[in-house]
């Protein structure tokens, strides 16, 4: 059947991430970092979190070896850090040497100053189509006070345009 499942799904508004990983080399370690939006928390108990990356992805290639990675969500102020972030390898390491960004203590993986993190140690992989979900379990986590999250929606960013309200009286998890 011939869907445009991309018409669709840029309909669904997400929030922002950068993920990053690294590998040991003889030369020293070598960080990268990526934006990604496809992740989804897949479990609570034990905690685990999928992201969906392309097969032939050097990132992807990078996390395998090294088996952590870390999810850093982004805030409205971090437009720029997501294209940069979404460029190819060469360009990336660019956008890396400015990242305020220190190593997580659990993984060593880069957590940048964001609203929200995860440090994660591999768990699983299952390849689907075009792209190969990895799936983390989470071994630390954070939150602080920041700007309302950075949201990706019809192929661009955007804001909030208000204050997030709950439209509901009571949380629903
Ligand atoms: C908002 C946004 C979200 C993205 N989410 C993903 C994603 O979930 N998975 C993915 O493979 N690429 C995603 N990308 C594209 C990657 O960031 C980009 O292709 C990057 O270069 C991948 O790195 P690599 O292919 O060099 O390993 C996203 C790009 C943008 C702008």
């Amino acid at each position: 059947m011939n869907v445009d499942l991309r018409a669709t799904m840029r309909t669904f508004a997400t929030g922002v991430t950068v993920v990053t990983t690294y590998v040991d080399r003889p030369e020293g370690r070598r960080h990268d970092a990526v934006t990604v939006n496809s992740l989804s928390s897949v479990s609570l108990e034990p905690p685990l979190v999928a992201i969906g990356l392309r097969h032939a992805s050097p990132f992807l290639a990078d996390v395998l070896e090294s088996r952590v990675f870390a999810v850093s969500i982004l805030d409205v102020g971090a437009a720029d850090l997501a294209g940069a972030f979404a460029a190819r390898r060469d360009q990336r390491a660019a956008a890396l040497s400015s990242l305020s960004a220190t190593p997580g203590a659990a993984t060593g993986a880069l957590v940048i100053d964001s609203p929200g993190w995860l440090e994660c140690v591999y768990h699983q992989q299952v390849a689907f189509g075009d792209h190969t979900l990895v799936v983390g379990e989470v071994v630390a986590a954070g939150v602080q006070e920041r700007r309302p999250p950075l949201i990706f929606l019809h192929g661009s960013y955007h804001a909030l345009a208000q204050r997030a309200v709950p439209l509901l009286p009571e949380a629903i998890c």
